[in-house]
């Protein structure tokens, strides 16, 4: 029998706090339309020391688990990717295990690699699932992050933080892996890093997006060498294998680049299989098709910003909450980036439930509920000591950071 595994639900968590990118255009004297035009985003989430990565994390799996009535024995695996973990020992995992109160039977653990480390998670979690030694368990896996380049600075238009949580499972009512199907692209470059001691990140910003467009060339094709061998995809110049997904979902450190990205695949196809770059083909082809393929995946990415490990499955999760219903039994493609560098392509089906199921996560309302804060208070915000979180009560079913004592992080639930 095939095995079918993949997302069965999902959950997200943002700040409460979002900086429209045009007030932040005008205070830095930059024309609004590069930040919104020119980088494709429209807000960007802001958070203070107490919505830490942990306190996401966890909001995020205490939601999932609310809305899905997920019975916390059935947990067998809690992995996070993260690149802006809180302990050089201690995994963010293992403080969500315990805020979320979840069973001592479990295999708990974070992964680094820059925005990749969710998505080795998530492999490791289907993986674990397909091969039967999961026994009948399902994974957590969170995604959860603070994208921080700093006031003033080149990236500063490209921040962002939140969390995503995905339930992994052979009841894949969001999205079933094509499995053996990966494509993996992977060197090791410093287009992007942040050394041991320093809250923001060093970044060669237009060297990332060469990096990134470098490993998608790569992970692309080998993840169509697999598919064309196994007759997911034909090779026809009719219709062209990346036009042969109904839907592709890219790794979005600010929305501009989902438009860089699917240029180079379609280039990619359109070199390979016509054996030429047909320039007048893609001019006449490539905003009709970024417009079917990907403009749903940068609904709520548009309005976050970056949460580096979480952007591709905040894309997957717009993606859906904008259009499900017409992606139901079709297979999309997603890619993952992360700086350093690491990437994967991969397929797979949206489920026949996709679109109740994607409403249980009520995305709508987390990203509407959220404050527009000023320019000022922003920049107030960021000045604030990390350790030193603000006494603010946490909204019913979040978490906050309180403190350190005793050299241990101190959360509460609200
Ligand atoms: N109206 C419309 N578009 C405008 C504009 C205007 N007035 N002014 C500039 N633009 C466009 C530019 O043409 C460019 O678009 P293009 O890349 O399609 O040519 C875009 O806005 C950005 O302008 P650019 O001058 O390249 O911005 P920048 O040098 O300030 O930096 C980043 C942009 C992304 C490199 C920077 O924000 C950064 O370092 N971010 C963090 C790293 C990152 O996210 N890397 C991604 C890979 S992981």
């Amino acid at each position: 029998m095939k095995t079918s595994v993949g997302i069965e639900a999902l959950a997200v968590a943002l700040p409460r706090h979002t900086l429209h990118l045009e007030d932040l255009a005008r205070a830095r004297g930059v024309d609004p339309a590069k930040y919104i035009a020119g980088l494709g985003v429209r807000e960007m989430a802001v958070t203070d020391p107490g919505e830490d990565t942990v306190a996401l994390a966890a909001t995020a799996v205490r939601r999932l688990i609310d809305s899905n009535d997920v019975d916390p024995a059935s947990i067998g695996m809690l992995a996070v990717g993260t690149e802006t973990g809180v302990d050089h020992s201690k995994p963010v995992a293992s403080y969500v295990q315990g805020a979320a109160g979840l069973p001592r039977h479990m295999r708990v653990f974070d992964v680094q690699h820059a925005c990749y480390g969710g998505t080795a998670g998530l492999m490791a979690a289907i993986e674990w699932i397909a091969s039967g030694v999961a026994g009948g368990k399902s994974a957590v896996i969170v995604c959860s992050d603070i994208a921080r380049y700093g006031v003033k600075t080149a990236g500063e238009p490209t921040q962002g933080a939140g969390a995503v949580a995905m339930l992994v499972s052979s009841r894949p009512e969001l999205f079933a892996i094509d499995l053996g199907l990966n494509g993996t692209s992977s060197a090791h470059v410093f287009d992007f890093w942040r050394p041991l001691g320093r809250r923001e990140a060093v970044v060669d910003g237009h060297y990332s997006i060469d990096c990134y467009l470098e490993a998608l060339s790569g992970a692309y094709r080998d993840w169509r060498g697999r598919a064309e061998a196994k007759e997911i995809v034909r090779r026809a110049a009719s219709a062209l294998p990346s036009e042969q997904l109904a839907a592709i979902g890219y790794h979005v450190p600010f929305c501009k680049m989902a438009k860089k990205a699917h240029a180079r695949l379609r280039r990619c196809d359109l070199d390979d299989v016509l054996g030429a770059f047909d320039e007048a083909r893609e001019e006449r082809e490539s905003a009709t098709s970024f417009e079917r393929q990907v403009a749903g995946s940068l609904t709520l990415c548009s309005r976050v910003g970056n949460i580096y490990t979480g952007s591709l499955y905040l894309g997957f999760a717009g993606m859906l909450n904008a259009g499900a219903a017409a992606l139901v039994g079709k297979r999309i493609g997603l890619f993952s980036y992360g700086s350093g560098c690491a990437s994967e392509f991969f397929s797979g089906v949206v489920g026949k439930n996709a679109a109740e199921q994607i409403q249980r996560a009520h995305l709508d309302e987390v990203i509407g509920s959220r404050e527009r804060v000023t320019v000022e208070e922003y920049e107030r915000l960021m000045a604030l000591q990390p350790d030193a979180p603000p006494d603010i009560p946490p909204a019913p079913g979040a978490f906050r950071f309180t403190g350190v004592k005793d050299h241990r992080r101190e959360y509460a639930a609200g």
